[in-house]
């Protein structure tokens, strides 16, 4: 039978719609630089043409007038280009005028000045070819007067920039957005979480100390004290307890406490053992007995509970769980939660943690989401799937901080 798989859609809903407002962003991204680069080439055209024009008018007017009025004439074309940078040289590439270039003179000797020229010019000279000037030598041949050289305006290399610039921009604020989107989501789902847990521990304390009131009435009955149902009672109500202690827990900030883990772990066991098939061998295996950490009994138990019943789950009632118990480094504890059963499969790993996801019939896919939160929130640990593999087995590894003697 093909394996069962559901999840609350939320998780699967929005790594849909980050894809999908990832992919416009790209494609409205790529369709501004394209039409960005578009209009570069147009302006680019309609430059190159300008100076053509400029070039070409140069020539006539050298050839028309041969002499007296040509710097007149040059000046006055030169000054109506007032963008594109331009630099004219004889044909010696001696540079003769200049046009569009800023320097400040005042401040530079005259050799300062022409180095700058000079680099400009070759500048120039890399980025287009320079537009020759030909005068008629008198004898019906062209020989060349000297050369146009050019280079984008400053409004064409503000407008290559543009679009990055702008999208640089666009990117930065979308990110603070997601940022101050995702923080505001977690809030809320802090207070759902929150909210939800005090309102159970609220609601439940009223009908145990109801339940108590009964079994004291109950315990004076003899037949009651004779078939021990007063003892089974009060384990109930205990337990009954425990679970409003953990709702209380979650629902507020709950202490830590050192605790011995060994001691801790042996215990949570106690209550889960008779609770789960015989065929299912459990062990503790510790380096020392004498492993100390930061932990909240009720809740850490919470978590171990947890875990195992959905190690017995993946193993269908027969196998090994193994819990190690180890020194971690830098102050940490670690503990290993190894199962033989069926395994993760590799592209579920991720998924585990997530609320709602479950491959079981009756299962909410909350065990482990809580368990993260356990200990990521309120133990400052951490919680992951050290290694999965399908049909061989699981290991969920908790890590958490370790404590010495002398801080109980
Ligand atoms: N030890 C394990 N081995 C194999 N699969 C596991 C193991 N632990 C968890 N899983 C997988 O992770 C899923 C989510 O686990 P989780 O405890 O969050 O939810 P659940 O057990 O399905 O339901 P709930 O715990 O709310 O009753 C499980 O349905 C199972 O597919
Ligand atoms: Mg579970």
């Amino acid at each position: 039978m093909a394996k069962k798989e559901k999840s609350l859609g939320y998780y699967d809903d929005r790594t849909r719609l980050k894809w999908s407002i990832i992919s416009v962003a790209v494609l409205i991204s790529i369709g501004t630089i394209i039409y960005t680069n578009y209009l570069v080439g147009q302006l680019s055209e309609r430059e190159r043409q300008q100076i053509e024009l400029f070039a070409k008018t140069l020539e006539y007017t050298i050839n028309e007038t041969s002499g007296s009025n040509i710097y007149f004439i040059t000046d006055k074309i030169l000054f109506e280009n007032k963008s594109i940078p331009t630099i004219l040289t004889d044909n010696r590439g001696n540079i003769t005028d200049f046009r569009n270039i800023k320097i400040d003179s005042t401040k530079l000797t005259i050799d300062q000045v022409q180095a700058r020229l000079y680099k400009r010019l070759k500048e120039m000279r890399e980025s287009y070819p320079p537009i020759p000037v030909t005068v008629d030598d008198g004898y019906g041949h062209n020989i060349i007067y000297g050369y146009v050289n050019y280079n984008d305006s400053f409004l064409l290399v503000q407008l290559t920039y543009y679009p990055y610039v702008q999208l640089s921009i666009i990117a930065i604020i979308g990110f603070i957005a997601y940022l101050a989107v995702n923080y505001s989501r977690m809030a809320e789902q802090n207070k759902v979480w929150v909210g939800l847990a005090k309102e159970t521990a609220h609601q439940l304390g009223t009908p145990i100390s109801s339940l108590m009131a009964w079994l004291e009435i109950l315990k004076e009955m003899p037949e009651i004290r004779e078939q021990k149902i007063d003892y089974e009672l009060n384990k109930d109500i205990k337990r009954l307890q425990l679970i409003t202690e953990r709702f209380s827990n979650i629902g507020s900030v709950p202490t830590l406490k050192v605790e011995n883990m060994n001691l801790l772990i042996n215990n949570a066991l106690m209550y889960l053992r008779p609770r789960i098939s015989s065929k299912v061998e459990l062990k503790v295996h510790a380096i020392t007995d004498n492993i100390l950490a930061y932990v909240n009994p009720s809740l850490f138990e919470w978590v171990l509970e947890n875990l195992i019943k959905n190690a017995v789950d993946a193993m269908g009632g027969i196998g090994k769980i193994d819990i190690h118990l180890l020194r971690g480094s830098e102050n940490r504890v670690i503990i290993d939660i190894v199962d033989n059963g069926k395994g993760i499969s590799k592209q579920n790993i991720n998924k585990v943690f997530q609320p709602g996801f479950t491959t079981k019939q009756r299962g909410w896919g909350l065990g482990l989401a809580l368990a993260k939160r356990i200990i990521d929130h309120y133990h400052f640990g951490r919680i992951y799937v050290k290694i999965s593999e399908e049909n061989v087995g699981t290991t969920f590894r908790i890590s958490l901080r370790s404590a010495t003697e002398n801080q109980v």
